[in-house]
């Protein structure tokens, strides 16, 4: 009686080892097989494993090239492993990220992340599934864009030329008015209206020509920091608020780029002018320069504390017209989506909603002769 019944438990125990030997050979079948590129990462951030569909993806030859290695070795964590994992929180979740190949090359990837606890190492780790944001894909939604901005640009060609001059006009008259006379008070304020709304329509018109001609660019060797000095400067007068915090933390060994220094002061200057506007009076708007070394990039972050670009609008914020604000054009990121991508860069919102929003700005470093760090950038 005992022995049929340890017979029972054992043949009853063999299936059970059959079934999961059979369940973990599938698991490793899938995933040598799955066209998302797998990597697990222990509670550290070492990676442990991954598919080949990881090591193809990322350019590498074998695996061992890559096991033991860092997190940040493949992708662009801002504040390190530690940080981002915190801000992955327990729940895991999709995510655009900015990955690095083995030559150095960074690329956009969509991630599912997901927290889990390894078998015999301490601490939960990290696993991740990545499909490429294909140049397919980033270029079709490139060339949506362009043709958007194209048909725009020529639209609005022969209007704005037409308006310039007469906007000049007005715009001159109302401010030589505004210096020379002694004119009563609510006059005086009908012109200042006069003034600012004139400039301000002189700025759309150049912003629309902009899209006329987006290919004209006069490329210079360039020091990012002077050119967030100046902006930070700029934006402080043109958002005249003054109780917004404004700290510039500029990394003073950056490298050059080379680039044109209006179109990307413009870049800039919008985005740093929208982190104003959504902080109304009391924000803190923060400019932030790193150079990074492994994808020969340096990243410029324009961070605000208002209350975060919602998810559903992330896509839209670059298309032309698309605004939330009263008194938006909506042409700012357009315009500075087409100048980045004329770069040979890269523009993301990287901020979670509530944390309010941050603008990640990705441009390639100018080539290594005589390119000194960032040595003449003025605080600004
Ligand atoms: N820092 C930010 N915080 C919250 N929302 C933002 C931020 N930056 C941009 N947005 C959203 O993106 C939209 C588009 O921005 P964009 O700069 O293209 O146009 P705009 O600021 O509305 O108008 P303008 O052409 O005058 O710049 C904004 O209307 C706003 O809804
Ligand atoms: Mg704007």
């Amino acid at each position: 009686m005992k022995r049929a019944y340890q017979r029972d438990i054992l043949k009853e125990k063999s299936l059970e080892c059959h079934r999961l030997a059979g369940a973990l050979r599938m698991k490793e079948h899938a995933l040598a097989n799955s066209i998302n590129a797998v990597f697990f990462a222990d509670a550290k951030g070492m990676v442990f494993e991954v598919n080949p569909a990881f090591l193809k993806l990322w350019g590498y030859d074998d695996r061992h090239e890559v096991l033991g290695c860092g997190v940040e070795r493949f992708f662009l964590l801002k504040g390190g492993f530690a940080q981002w994992r915190g801000r992955v929180g327990e729940k895991g979740g999709d995510r655009e990220m900015t990955a690095v190949k083995k030559n150095g090359t960074v690329f956009p990837v969509k991630a599912a992340i997901s927290l889990f606890e390894p078998a015999g190492r301490r601490g939960l780790g990290v696993m991740g599934a990545c499909v490429a944001l294909t140049e397919k894909s980033r270029s079709e939604e490139f060339k949506r864009q362009s043709l958007k901005l194209l048909a725009l640009g020529h639209l609005s060609a022969g209007l704005a030329h037409e308006l310039r001059n007469p906007l000049a006009v007005i715009s001159s008259c109302a401010q030589f008015s505004i210096e020379n006379l002694t004119i009563e008070r609510p006059l005086a304020e009908n012109l200042q209206v006069i003034y600012r709304n004139s400039q301000k329509a002189s700025r759309l018109i150049e912003e629309l020509l902009s899209f006329a001609k987006p290919s004209n660019l006069d490329w210079k060797r360039l020091s990012l920091n002077a050119i967030l000095g100046h902006v930070v400067k700029m934006a402080r007068l043109e958002a005249s608020q003054g109780s917004i915090q404004t700290c510039l933390k500029a990394d003073p060994n950056l490298p050059r780029i080379v680039g044109d220094r209006e179109k990307l002061e413009q870049v800039f200057l919008n985005i740093t002018l929208n982190a104003f506007q959504a902080v109304s009076t009391h924000g803190r708007v923060t400019l932030t320069t790193r150079h990074v070394k492994k994808a020969e990039m340096v990243e410029v972050n324009i961070i605000d504390n208002g209350p975060g670009i919602p998810e559903e609008y992330r896509e839209q914020v670059f298309d032309p017209f698309f605004t939330t604000k009263d008194n938006g054009t909506g042409l700012g990121l357009s315009i500075s989506h087409a100048i980045i991508k004329q770069h040979g860069g890269q523009i993301r919102i990287t901020g979670g909603r509530r944390n309010g929003t941050d603008m990640s700005i990705l441009l390639p470093i100018a080539s290594r002769n005589g390119d000194g760090p960032d040595g003449d950038w003025e605080a600004g």
